[in-house]
Parts: C-alpha cells; sequence; structure tokens
C-alpha cells in the first residue's frame, strides 16, 4: 500500500462504517471491511506520522449518524482478535496492564444488532438512544414498545442506564421482510439492516417486533450514590445477574449463555462451543466476546478512546458475504417443480466456495426485486442451502437486466402450471421420470439395488417403463436386450424389485414423492393410518391429525394422493405391500372425535417408549450400514421418537463418529448421550433393518 492506497482505503472505511451504523447497507461485507481496516492499521503502524485524522483506527469508529443525545459515558466499540493465538496474545497484553494473569474471564456471545443505551428514572424507561458515533446517539424512544426484553418498567425503581443490542432473531427478519414487501418497500438485506433501519423508521404504516439484549449496567448522574457505587464495584457477571433481576432480556435466557472461566483456553475451548452450535442460534452473532469478568481488573487495563482495553471481540468467520447474480438457472424436480437456483460469482463464506444459492419460486424473486448482475448479500450457515438475502441497491450500475422467467417447461417444454407459488410442469412427475424413479429406488424408499440413474435412464429411453408400477412388470427377456444387462445383473435386478414389493407402506408413501412430505413424514402418515386405504379415505381434516402436518399442509396432501390414486391402484395389482406393519389404524368413524388420537402412534413398550432421540455423526460398529433414515425407522420401531435437532424435549443423543453442534449442544443441555455401540445394546431386540 503506498500513502495514496492508504487514503482511498481511509475513505472506503469511512464510508462503509457510516453506512453500517447508519443502519444503510454497506457497500462492504464485514469480511471486506475487517481486512480493509487491518491493512489500514498495518501501514499506520510503519508510518505513524502520516495517520490521517478520521481514519478508522483512531477513533470510535463509526462516527456517522450524528445524534443529539450525549452519552454520559462513550460507548466504545471493541477491538478484533480472529484466532486462539491472537486471542493468546490480547491476554498477554492484558496481563502487562493489570499487572497479573487475569483469571475470571466472562465469555458470551457477540450480538449482531446495534448497539443502544437504555436509561432508566426510578425504575421507568425514559429514553432509548442509538450508539450513534460513541458520544452522542440518535434518541429512538420512539421504537420502545417494538423491543421485546426492553421493559418498560424494571423490577424495582432505580435508576440506571443498560446498554445491549437490539436486533431481529431469524423468524422476527423473515417477519419484517414479509410485512416491509406486502408494504411494497424492498426487503432488507439482513437482519442486522433490518434492526437498524426498523430502530430508526419513525413514521410507519406498520410495527414489526425486535429483541432486546443486555449486556452492560451503568449508573446515571442522578442514581443513588450508593447503588452508583455498587455497580462500579460489581463483575461483569454480576451486574448482567441484576439486569436479569430487574426484567431485562440477557444472553442468559439463550442456548449460548455468557459463562465465567478461569484461563485463556478455557475461553478458547467455550469459543469452539459458541461456534459449533452458532448455525442453529435463533438469532445471528459475529463473534464472541471476552471480558476481563472483575471491576478492578477492568479498572487497572484502562480503555483508549475508541474500545476498552479490558474486553475483545473473537470474530468469527461471517456467514454473508456480497456478490453477483451472474444467471438464473431453472431446474426441473423430481415432482415436476419448476424451481430457480441463483448461479453466484463464486464467493468464500466460512471455507467454501459457494456458486450456486437457492431462490425458492418466481414469486419470491419477483418480491426481492432481483436482477442479473445485482449484487447480492448471500447467507451460508452451517450445511444450510446458502441463500441470498437481497440485492445491495445502492451498488446497481444500470446495467442489471430483468430475470426471465421461463414460458414453458424447460425440460419437456410442456405448459407451466402457474397457479401455485412454486410453479410445476403440467405434465407433473412424469416430465423428469428419471429423477422420479431413481428417487423411489433408492436406499431410504423402495431400496431396489442395481436401479440406479444409469439404469433408469436406459429403461425410460427404451420405453419400458412411464411410470413407478411398470418396474413390476418388467420382463427377463425385456432387460437382457439392454446395453450392459448380462443374465446375472438381470436375475439380480429382478430379484431386487420383487423384493421391494414387501417394503412398508411408509417407504412405498415415500417412493411416490407426495409434495411436502419427505421420509420421517411418510413414515408419521404411514403409521398414523396404517394402511394405504385409510390414507385415500381420510380429508384434509383427517389428515391434521397427524402430527407435524397443519391446516395448510394437509389439503395440498390428501390432493396429492388424489392425483396419485390411478398410480397406487396400479402399485397394489402389480402387488405392492400397502400396509405399515406394526401400525394400528385410528378407529374409523369416530377417529375425528377423539382428541387424543393426535398422533402416529409409537410401538408401545419398545426400549425407547417416550423418548426422543437424536442421531448426529457417523454411526460405526453394528449401526455402521444404516442410513439416516434407517437409524429413524429404528428409532421409532423401538418405540421412541426420531428428531432431527437437539432440544430441552430431546431425551437421547447418539452421538457418532465426528459429531459437532448436536453433540456439543446435548452437553450444554444435560441430556444423556450414547455411543453408537451403546445405543446397537440399547434396541439389539429391533436390529433388523429388511435389507
Ligand atoms: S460489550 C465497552 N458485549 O459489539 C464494551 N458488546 O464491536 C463494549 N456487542 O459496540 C460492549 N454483543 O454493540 C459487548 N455481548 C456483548 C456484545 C457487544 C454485541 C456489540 C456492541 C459493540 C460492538 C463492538
Amino acid at each position: 500500500m503506498d500513502a495514496a492506497a492508504y487514503a482511498q482505503a481511509v475513505e472506503d472505511a469511512v464510508g462503509a462504517a457510516a453506512a453500517y451504523y447508519a443502519g444503510g447497507s454497506s457497500p462492504l461485507d464485514d469480511d471486506a471491511y475487517d481486512r480493509l481496516v487491518r491493512g489500514i492499521a498495518a501501514w499506520e503502524a510503519e508510518h505513524p506520522d502520516q495517520v490521517l485524522p478520521d481514519s478508522p483506527t483512531g477513533k470510535v469508529a463509526g462516527g456517522a449518524a450524528e445524534g443529539d443525545v450525549p452519552h454520559t459515558v462513550p460507548m466504545l466499540s471493541l477491538d478484533n482478535v480472529f484466532s486462539p493465538e491472537e486471542f493468546i496474545a490480547w491476554t498477554g497484553s492484558l496481563a502487562r496492564r493489570t499487572g497479573h494473569d487475569v483469571t475470571r474471564f466472562s465469555v458470551g456471545p457477540k450480538l449482531d444488532g446495534l448497539a443502544v443505551a437504555a436509561r432508566y428514572s426510578r425504575g421507568r424507561l425514559t429514553r432509548l438512544i442509538t450508539r450513534g458515533d460513541g458520544t452522542a446517539g440518535e434518541d429512538v424512544t420512539h421504537a420502545v414498545g417494538t423491543v421485546e426484553g426492553l421493559p418498560e418498567t424494571l423490577a424495582e425503581p432505580v435508576t440506571v442506564e443498560v446498554r445491549g443490542e437490539v436486533l431481529m432473531t431469524t423468524a422476527q427478519f423473515e417477519h419484517a421482510n414479509e410485512v416491509r414487501i406486502a408494504h411494497g418497500g424492498q426487503p432488507f438485506a439482513n437482519p442486522r439492516n433490518a434492526a437498524a433501519g426498523t430502530l430508526r423508521a419513525k413514521e410507519r404504516a406498520y410495527t414489526v417486533p425486535m429483541t432486546f439484549f443486555g449486556y452492560s449496567l451503568l449508573p446515571l448522574p442522578d442514581t443513588d450514590p450508593a447503588l452508583a457505587a455498587e455497580l462500579n464495584e460489581l463483575a461483569h457477571s454480576d451486574l448482567m445477574s441484576m439486569a436479569a433481576g430487574l426484567g431485562v432480556h440477557t444472553s442468559a435466557r439463550t442456548a449460548v449463555p455468557d459463562v465465567v472461566v478461569e484461563t485463556p483456553e478455557q475461553v478458547v475451548a467455550r469459543v469452539q462451543e459458541i461456534a459449533a452450535v452458532r448455525a442453529e442460534l435463533p438469532f445471528g452473532i459475529d463473534g464472541i466476546v471476552v471480558k476481563a469478568d472483575l471491576a478492578a481488573d477492568q479498572r487497572a487495563a484502562g480503555s483508549g478512546s475508541r474500545a476498552p482495553r479490558w474486553a475483545i471481540a473473537y470474530k468469527l468467520p461471517a456467514v454473508e458475504k456480497i456478490t453477483r447474480l451472474l444467471e438464473v438457472e431453472w431446474n426441473v424436480g423430481r415432482t415436476g417443480i419448476i424451481a430457480p437456483r441463483a448461479v453466484l460469482e463464486p464467493v468464500v463464506i466460512d471455507g467454501s466456495t459457494i456458486t450456486y444459492a437457492t431462490l425458492h419460486n418466481p414469486a419470491d424473486i419477483t418480491r426481492r426485486g432481483l436482477r442479473l448482475g445485482d449484487h447480492v448479500m448471500v447467507h451460508r450457515a452451517g450445511d444450510v442451502i446458502p441463500r441470498i438475502e437481497a440485492p445491495v441497491a445502492h451498488l446497481r450500475t444500470g446495467d442489471e437486466r430483468p430475470i426471465a422467467f421461463p414460458e414453458r417447461c424447460p425440460r419437456c417444454g410442456s405448459d407451466i402450471d402457474t397457479s401455485e407459488e412454486r410453479w410445476r410442469c403440467a405434465q407433473g412427475r412424469s416430465c423428469h421420470l428419471v429423477a422420479s424413479l431413481t428417487y423411489a429406488a433408492g436406499r431410504d424408499q423402495l431400496d431396489i439395488e442395481g436401479l440406479g440413474a444409469t439404469r433408469v435412464v436406459q429403461l425410460v429411453e427404451a420405453g419400458m417403463v412411464a411410470d413407478l408400477a411398470d418396474l413390476f412388470a418388467l420382463r427377463r427377456e425385456q432387460l437382457l436386450g439392454l446395453d450392459r444387462m448380462g443374465g446375472t445383473s438381470t436375475d439380480n435386478l429382478l430379484a431386487a424389485i420383487a423384493k421391494a414389493k414387501e417394503q412398508p407402506l411408509s417407504r412405498v408413501l415415500c417412493a411416490l414423492g407426495v409434495r411436502g412430505t419427505g421420509r420421517s413424514m411418510s413414515r408419521r402418515i404411514a403409521r398414523h393410518f396404517a394402511t394405504m386405504e385409510n390414507i385415500r379415505a381420510a380429508d384434509a381434516e383427517a389428515m391434521q391429525r397427524v402430527e407435524g402436518i397443519g391446516s395448510e399442509k394437509a389439503p395440498s396432501i390428501v390432493a396429492e394422493i388424489a392425483e396419485l390414486a390411478p398410480l397406487v391402484d396400479k402399485l397394489a395389482a402389480a402387488g405392492v405391500n400397502m400396509t405399515e406393519p406394526g401400525a394400528t389404524p385410528p378407529p374409523a368413524a369416530d377417529a375425528g372425535l377423539d382428541a387424543d388420537a393426535t398422533s402416529a402412534t409409537p410401538a408401545e413398550g419398545g426400549p425407547l417408549a417416550g423418548m426422543s432421540v437424536v442421531v448426529t455423526g457417523a454411526m460405526t460398529g453394528m449401526l455402521e450400514k444404516l442410513t439416516r433414515n434407517e437409524m429413524n425407522e429404528l428409532i421409532e420401531r423401538a418405540g421412541g421418537r426420531s428428531s432431527s435437532s437437539v432440544s430441552k424435549k430431546t431425551t437421547l443423543v447418539v452421538a457418532g463418529e465426528g459429531a459437532g453442534s448436536k453433540r456439543a449442544k446435548a452437553e450444554q443441555l444435560g441430556i444423556r448421550l450414547a455411543t453408537p455401540d451403546d445405543f446397537a445394546a440399547l434396541v439389539a431386540g429391533f436390529l433388523t433393518t429388511g435389507r
């Protein structure tokens, strides 16, 4: 970097920080901003005489949204570290400042929202102020009623300032964007922008909720002197307990509460635990904040003009990056759904290169106002499919082009049924017969060995199968006529097809590919109704009695089953099993009147009776060969309930090799853990997979 590049970098960073703190959408994502500031700091270290006055390294960061309410004590920012090494180095400098090794650290989530100060006068919330430039902020008291977790009256009539972060949980963000779009607005790019925009908006026709998390508690000028003295002496952890006691929402009620640990190694371990559960948190975090817990240590370490020296932000890799939307592809799935997929300029997010992101459906593209060539904010957390949040509208150049929607099915040229949000080829599941048959023959459905995609293509191209039931009518001579089909492979394939007729109803149902149902839902439906006849007889109301099927989903499942009736008849005629072993059908006519008959009755009295079990990591030993679906089937055969996410309701977590966040969460919640071997022993009597 030379002096000119340095000046440009400072200008870019100042502009980005201004947009960030003002709640606008920044032209830089967090990662790019951090890199820029680190570059600036490195250059300044070499050229201390040439530091520009508005450099982001030298003052309270942000500094743009000029407010008119001065802060009693500056609202500082935090310095960052990005690795265990940098963190350990920071503890070294902390020890030098305090004169001893710090042995009480408070470690908690760095909430990804915006900082506010809430002033309470004799227990009543009188003013809410944004951070602004750190010395003065904007009065946003008008927003008080929309911020959950910030009580209008405290449990005690004290005069204090509570500082913390206002954010939108993922659910609040989705709701906010729905409401905003419904009012003709542009969606917010991410929860942070949504919270910032919402907090500052004054005359909106609608209100949307946000959430507050307190992270500090301090006296105000007219706080009772005894209380002020107490607040100045309390450890951070005690202040947080006090805040919670006063009725303020803090991290204590989340899956990642602030904890106090004693050594830097314990801090790093806690950082890793929090990082492991990050993707599952209902709100965004961009790092972990580590604070010297004791007031004496904080005082000894002191504060700079920009950030305290007793606290540090341990940044986690960004889960959002800005990149460009190059193309939109339209792919037909196995049920005939025509789904748009975004082709992106490749971008690395948390170690993986992202080239595609889901776009849901055409209406969603229209709602978001996306155009080809747009800069878009891409979000990817954990192993979920990357998604586009919104276009970064102010980066538009005018060269962006509209996204063309297909007029005919991109696969077969048929008409498109656009009556629902998700468009569908008029040929339905016959449009992509290869995909639908390959899925049906898959290991978790009919499990027909030897019937992979290549073979399915051959069968379809030779005109031997036009639907799933045709598989069961295949003859030996026909198969022998195919390329690379000798006598042995033919006999094996025919045997596998014959065996598939014995599969339980749950798998047959799954193989049919009823839209809106997958493997576990198919099992629930099959267990609930016990026979295909009962399923077909069910109306929406009866369908709703299956656990997990709500009033929205029920009618579409019923309609799908009706659409599939000819195929089901054909399968039954071919001798395919249509019953679920071990399931008892709901008592026929009066089933609707029985309020308790709400869900599939799990096998009674099995070793897992009444238990909710989550499987994570790779299975070993006796269970090594089982797919996740087969593990879930096993759990249900043994009387339990299978689930994919760990919560307070979980009773057992089977943690195999490489188990990560779910195991961590189970440990945190004190849920019983089992190794694959322990679990195999527990369900030994039920270990037949039907293979
Ligand atoms: S302590 C003087 N604790 O991060 C101490 N800040 O990048 C500074 N933040 O401006 C605040 N979660 O808005 C603290 N648990 C937490 C936090 C947190 C998020 C924000 C805060 C601050 C920014 C610095």
